[in-house]
């Protein structure tokens, strides 16, 4: 490949991430071209509706309702799917890779649910799929993993993984302001997932763990199989309790292998954090991981988590790594479609062997004997309580009781809330929040 050759990239959506890939490859193509040692086009783009009116202008003839001729067109040699979703999206993926092309994707619910699938069939066909932009946005958190940490096992990796969810949480607590809104102005921002219950729900975060769990472990864990746990019933309540305890509230994803017994624990819950954990102090739309390796000890990565412009910036790495790969014949990726040997006999976790400390807020009737029944059940689940708040509603005859527990394990945890659910002095369901005690 010669310093005149073009290298043409079909984007396969034009929406959030698609534009952004377009804007910024406009901005700094020069740079980027002199960097690359080619000329970079965008070929050609699919797009569902061709009469929408965008924000960037293309041309006409580069548009098209087929995102599969664009996969399939020997003149496009990256496709970058942006388009999400699991079906066309699946589709259009395995047809650029059959082809032998490279592909980039953003799409980690693809990619959780078919990684198998998707980097099988790039191995057997000689093609490639980089996906720097389905994990974290900006933050260039697969390729420290996979080439700046490749020395280390990775005993524990946590941190928040959904922007939507961070920003929801942040306004939340520092305007006082109503879930429901919130959501609003992250879907405006171009932050959340088409369906946005995949955000809030936990979902997207789950399938973001899975990836950095494969990455880091070598299997694939579906999230069907972890705990996950979403952001809908957390009240600015729960950020006053949290505070009056020394803590934060954020969506984590926490990835921990004890490398003693082989277990590994993949879950997504929203967690208090202890004031003075950096992570805690990371707000609105920015993300936070912490990678613990055995070599390197604990390194922290922080930076936009979502939205066009961080999103972009990420997939453009991968369109500079498949223009080396294309320009060297080998890839820069140490592990792109090679993970570490079929997971090295990792096995789940059980959930007497996951444990933690808990935050339990339950509304009951405000009536002699609630506290002690509800005490009851906790103990016959050997669940020891740490602290107490209870504060009488000012408007019915409820109170919202909210307890912490000493170290106990998810099991015991699970049948203490089924049992108090059932309680008829409980008048709600309750919210279970896992307390951590990370310091970095
Ligand atoms: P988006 O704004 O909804 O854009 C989706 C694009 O795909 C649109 O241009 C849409 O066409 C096109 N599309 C959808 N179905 C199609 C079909 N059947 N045929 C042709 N084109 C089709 O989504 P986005 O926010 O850019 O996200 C794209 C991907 O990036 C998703 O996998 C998402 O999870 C991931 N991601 C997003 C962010 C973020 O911050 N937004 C960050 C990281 C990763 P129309 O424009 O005509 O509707
Ligand atoms: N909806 C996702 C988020 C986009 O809010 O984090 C980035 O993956």
């Amino acid at each position: 490949m010669s310093n005149d050759t073009v290298i043409n990239i079909g984007l396969c959506g034009f929406g959030t991430v698609g534009q952004g890939v377009w804007k910024h490859l406009a901005q700094n193509r020069a740079d980027l071209e002199s960097r690359l040692g080619v000329g970079l086009q965008i070929y050609s783009i699919a797009v569902r509706d061709l009469k929408r009116k965008r924000t960037i202008k293309v041309p006409a003839k580069k548009l098209t309702a087929d995102p599969m001729a664009v996969a399939t067109d020997p003149n496009v040699h990256i496709v970058c799917e942006l388009m999400g979703g699991t079906t066309l999206a699946r589709r259009v993926t395995l047809a650029a890779l059959k082809a032998g092309k490279i592909v980039v994707s953003a799409n980690k619910a693809l990619i959780s649910a078919c990684g198998a699938e998707i980097f099988a069939t790039a191995r057997k066909h000689g093609g490639h799929f980089f996906f720097e932009a389905s994990v974290a946005g900006g933050v260039p958190i697969i390729k420290a993993l996979r080439e700046g940490l490749v020395a280390n096992r990775f005993p524990q990796i946590y941190g928040i993984l959904n922007g939507t969810c961070n920003y929801i949480l942040t306004q939340m607590e520092e305007r006082d302001e109503p879930y429901a809104s919130v959501l609003a102005e992250a879907k405006a921002l171009g932050y959340a997932e088409a369906d946005e219950s995949l955000d809030v729900g936990g979902w997207d975060a789950a399938h973001k763990a899975a990836v950095l769990a494969w990455l880091a472990h070598g299997v694939w864990v579906h999230p069907d199989k972890m705990i996950v746990e979403g952001i809908e019933r957390i009240t600015p309540a729960d950020f006053k309790n949290a505070a009056t305890l020394g803590y934060g509230i954020k969506l984590l994803a926490v990835i921990t292998r004890d490398f003693s017994t082989n277990e590994l624990s993949v879950k997504v819950h929203p967690t208090l954090l202890p004031e003075d954990n950096v992570i805690a102090s990371v707000n609105g739309v920015f993300n936070a991981i912490s990678v613990t390796g055995d070599v390197v000890g604990t390194t922290l990565y922080i930076g936009k988590g979502a939205g066009q412009d961080a999103t972009a910036s990420a997939v453009i790495s991968d369109i500079a790594d498949a223009v080396a790969l294309l320009r060297n014949g080998k890839g820069v990726h140490l592990t792109s479609e090679v993970p570490i040997p079929a997971g090295g006999g990792v096995k789940p976790a059980p959930l007497e062997h996951i444990h933690g400390r808990y935050y339990l807020r339950l509304t009951v009737r405000d009536q002699p004997g609630v506290l002690a029944r509800v005490a009851s059940v906790m103990a016959r689940h050997h669940v020891s309580i740490a602290s107490v708040i209870q504060s009488p509603s000012e408007t019915t005859d409820t109170a919202s009781l909210v307890l912490t527990t000493h170290d106990s394990h998810e099991r015991a945890m699970q049948k203490t809330i089924k049992q108090l659910t059932r309680l008829s002095s409980v008048v709600d369901k309750p919210l279970l929040l896992r307390i951590s005690d990370f310091n970095a």
